[in-house]
């Protein structure tokens, strides 16, 4: 085990947010990117319930907006965000190949798995069973009542869970005979960049089988950054935008109100958010890692709470971060028209 190995990756986030950034390391409150989600994540959370459920319908909104929208990422008449989701499920449902389907949701929200599940059921995908794993407990209500009309309330299992302590043997065995199952994993909504390529893969090397297949979603980093590591050719503007979008504020001052809850009655909170981009060195070189901060008083002390953290990669390091543990090989990536989003299909070995 290498030192790295043992630093979060918010950790890692945060040396690089104090080499690049006005911020001093005795500023920076670091916590895990799991941890927001968990009934235990926050010791200093007020009211856990209502916090975790108010988080997961940010994702949810979010979601249901982009699936909403027709011009969503369009660019110059390209596929916007939701088409480019069904041309990527059409591609999907190509390469099952007849078999047998299990469907492995981590993270879940229905807007899109809806889309999926209802095109996969159109182009006559066998579904033998759906399995959401989340580690924040109040996403399975809503998940149940969104999937089980399109997929039958016995096809349908939750894991309350860490996706990283999952292995394929924990999954709820399945009541059929044949043995020509295929795995479907998703990992939408950007998770891919909460944590460095290595520890992904290792994650879904644990959870899936030969043959099985991942459609995984990314925002891509499309500018240029020169050797001291300083954007200069700026195209993150649509990465700013999303990370200054209501939902992704009001997710920030959720997470920011579990340590000072005096956030949420200040009306010029919006002041007190940042974003950053800043480099990071991972296993596929330096790759750009988006960041929010809001300010808050701990203890008397004013704090940066590093509320999110998501690595952007360029679109040839999204495949080389899929392909790096050697366990898939990328079969398929699908860019919205604007190129700011990549839905990728990988194939496990
Ligand atoms: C960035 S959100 C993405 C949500 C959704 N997949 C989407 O497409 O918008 C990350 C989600 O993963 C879940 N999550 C984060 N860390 C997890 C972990 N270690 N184990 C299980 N679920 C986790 C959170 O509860 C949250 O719903």
């Amino acid at each position: 085990m290498t030192e790295i190995d043992n630093i979060s990756f918010n950790e890692l986030v945060g040396h690089a947010l104090v080499v690049h950034s006005t911020i001093l390391p005795e500023q920076l409150a670091i916590l895990d990117n799991s941890s927001k989600y968990r009934p235990e994540g926050i010791k200093q959370n007020v009211n856990d319930e209502e916090s975790l459920s108010a988080i997961f319908d940010t994702m949810s909104n979010i979601n249901r907006m982009a699936i909403e929208d027709d011009h969503l990422c369009t660019g110059k008449n390209g596929p916007s965000f939701r088409q480019a989701l069904k041309l990527t499920t059409t591609k999907l449902a190509a390469l099952v190949e007849g078999r047998q389907v299990r469907y492995v949701e981590l993270g879940p929200e229905p807007w899109k798995s809806c889309t999926i599940l209802t095109q996969l059921f159109e182009a006559g995908i066998d579904l033998q069973q759906y399995i959401g794993v989340d580690i924040n407990p109040k996403s399975e209500d809503t998940m149940r009542k969104a999937l089980t009309p399109i997929i039958g309330a016995d096809k349908f299992k939750y894991l309350i869970a860490d996706f990283y302590k999952c292995s394929i043997d924990d999954f709820p065995e399945i009541s059929t005979d044949t043995q020509d199952i295929v795995t479907i994993v998703t990992n939408l909504g950007f998770q891919e960049g909460n944590d460095l390529p290595s520890r992904i893969g290792q994650m879904l090397s644990r959870i899936t089988r030969k043959g099985d297949l991942v459609l995984s979603e990314m925002q891509l980093f499309n500018g240029s950054v020169n050797p001291c590591g300083i954007v200069v050719e700026n195209k993150s503007e649509t990465i700013r935008n999303f990370y200054h979008h209501d939902e992704m504020l009001r997710f920030s001052a959720l997470v920011g109100a579990q340590f000072d809850e005096s956030i949420k009655a200040s009306f010029d909170w919006k002041s007190k958010y940042l974003f950053n981009l800043v480099p990071l060195d991972t296993e596929v070189g330096s790759v750009n890692v988006a960041t929010t901060l809001v300010l808050v008083n701990i203890n008397g002390e004013e704090k940066y709470v590093l509320t999110n953290s998501c690595l952007k990669y360029t679109q040839e390091q999204f495949k080389r971060a899929r392909e790096a543990t050697g366990t898939f090989l990328v079969s398929d990536s699908q860019e919205t028209g604007d190129g700011s989003i990549v839905f990728q299909i990988s194939e496990r070995c």
